[in-house]
Parts: C-alpha cells; structure tokens; sequence
C-alpha cells in the first residue's frame, strides 16, 4: 500500500485555511443592484416572476439606492416603466420621463456613495416593444436608433446619471453616444457598453418586469447564443468607439465569453447574471430544490472566477449586506 505524497486536502481542512487559498472573493463593491421604477404608483409592486424584487414608487426607490449604499454596493443601475408608451419611445429622452426623474432623485439621494447608472434603450417606451424605431418592414432601423439613442443619453447625463450603458445592440451606438456626450458637455460620463449581449430566453422575466409588449424578436440585433468569436468582435469594437467599460450579458451561461473577453481587452469587465439566471435559483429554492443562499454565492462566484470585475445581480444588496467589506 502506497500512500499519496501530494495532498490537495491538506489546504481545505479548516474554513481559515481554505479562505486563506481562496483565488476569487466577492466584495459589495463589485455588485451593481438593478432597480425598477414604475411611474403612477402608489405604492411599490411586486414582481410576480422575480420573487423579492419590485417595481418601486419614485420615493421607495430613493430608500432602495439608500439601502444599497448602505450594504456598500457598487453600483445601481436603473430601469423606468412609463406609464403610457408610444411608437418612437419618446418619454425615453424626456426630461420629465420616469427614467430622469428617478436618476435625478437618486443621484440626489446617495450623491457619490455609489454610481448611478441609467440603461439606454428604447423598448420599455415603445408600444410594440422594440429597441428602436422601426422600418418599414417592422425591423429596427439602426441608424434612425442611434439618433435616438444619443438624445436618450445626454437627458439621462443631465438628470444626474454618473454612467450610462447602452443595451440595444445597435452598430455604431457607443460611438453616437460618445459624441453626444461630448458635445453636451458631459466628457466626464463613462460608458459602460452591453457589448456582447445575446438573443436570450432569460429575459423573459425582465420583459413582465418592465410591462414590454415584444411580439416580434431581438434576433436580428441581438446575438446568436452559438457564436463565441462573435463577441470578441463586438466587444473589440465597443472599445475602439470608446466603451469604458464592457459587458457580456447573460452571465452564468456564457462564462466561456466573459473569460475570453476578459483576456482580450484591458478596459474593466461586467457581466449581467439576468432576470432568467434570478428566476430559475429562486424558483428552485422556493421548492426545497436547491439551497438558496449556497447556490446564489456559487453563481455570483462563478461569473467573478470567470473574469469579471463587476457582477449586476438583483441579488446584489442582499448579498452585499452579508459579505466583509
Ligand atoms: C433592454 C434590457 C433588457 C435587459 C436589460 N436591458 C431586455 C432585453 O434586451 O430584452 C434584460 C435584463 C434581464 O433579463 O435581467 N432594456
């Protein structure tokens, strides 16, 4: 009988010993919280399909970015939920629309504690539920988008956004953006860039969250969650337009393309674990199927090991409320 020299396990004995070998950690201020804002409630609502999370009222979501400061989160990014939406998504840019009052009561709420973030895009003002403005085949025109994009962008700067990330997957739209920023003055705004963002089922929570009428299908901009080089391209030229940051999006299934992407560019990395990646742990826990608190620090782990900085999690002020600062 020969007895192994090597002994892996020596080093995982003790929780001390095993938190000193640790290779990847998770802090709060890598975690950016996503929150919904729904104009003409009374009150917050609940989300039926995300389970704990809500659309809030303008005065409850100043006491949720106060709350996640508090926990030490990084990062909060924004969503409004207009209460009329028309063709060309115009309440996007308003400076009345739901998004800027809400950027602006929460940039005033937690001042530089954390950063406020607003999403760029059209399709929770559309009517038919699309990125964009529409062609006349029904697909989205790009370039008529980026225009739009840009007003969106310099309403939202105004407001208070201290960043800004455009998710619509249009060509060229970091660059639109940029210019616009610059022009307005606002050259100190970074963009955090959804880079590599794919035509993914696990939206399908965030689209009841957010009241979108989508029919059609993101599949012409978004995409194809076969391809892997695919993203190194998009991501590549985000940087060259002048992405600040980049972010792959899903997470937990394409951790093979936040490695990748990680490995090819030196500006900060994120990635989106979304509200199908949310909804599938807490169904599961609330059967007794997996253990909650275990398979979400597993899952935001996992996408941290993979190569990203910065994780956007809904779990993210719950989470942050736990961990060592
Ligand atoms: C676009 C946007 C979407 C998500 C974030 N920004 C939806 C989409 O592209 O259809 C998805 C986020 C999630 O599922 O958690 N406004």
């Amino acid at each position: 009988m020969s007895y192994p020299a090597e002994r892996p396990r020596r080093l995982r004995r003790t929780a001390a010993l095993r938190g000193l070998v640790a290779e990847t950690r998770l802090h709060p201020a890598d975690l950016i919280q996503p929150l919904f804002v729904r104009e003409g409630l009374d009150e917050p609502r609940p989300i039926a399909c995300m389970p704990g999370q809500v659309q809030h009222t303008r005065e409850s979501v100043r006491k949720a970015a106060a709350a996640a400061v508090r926990a030490g989160v990084g990062g909060l990014l924004l969503f409004g939920i207009p209460e009329t939406k028309d063709s060309d998504g115009r309440g996007a840019w308003d400076e009345h629309g739901i998004t800027q009052l809400a950027l602006a009561d929460v940039a005033a709420e937690v001042g530089d504690a954390t950063v406020v973030i607003g999403d760029i895009n059209l399709d929770e003002y559309t009517e038919h539920g699309h990125v964009g403005v529409l062609d006349a085949r029904g697909d989205v025109d790009n370039d008529a988008t980026l225009a739009a994009y840009a007003r969106v962008a310099v309403a939202q700067a105004r407001a208070g956004a201290h960043m800004v990330a455009p998710s619509g997957m249009m060509d060229g739209q970091v660059g639109a953006i940029r210019r616009a920023l610059d022009a307005a003055g606002h050259h100190n705004v970074p963009i955090m860039a959804y880079a590599a963002k794919y035509d993914s089922a696990f939206y399908g929570p965030f689209r009841d969250a957010v009241e979108s009428r989508l029919t059609g299908t993101r599949s012409t901009h978004q995409q194809d969650p076969a391809n892997l080089r695919e993203s190194l391209r998009e991501v590549l030229l985000d940087v060259d337009e002048g992405a600040d940051m980049v972010m792959v999006k899903p997470a937990g299934l394409y951790l093979d393309v936040v490695r990748r992407v990680a490995d090819a560019v030196n500006v900060p990395v994120a990635a989106y674990q979304v509200s199908g990646e949310y909804a599938a742990i807490e169904a599961a826990a609330a059967n007794g199927w997996l253990t909650r608190d275990r398979a979400i620090l597993e899952s935001l782990t996992a996408i941290r090991r993979a190569g990203a900085g910065s994780v956007i999690t809904y779990w993210a002020t719950e989470i942050a409320e736990r961990l060592p600062r």
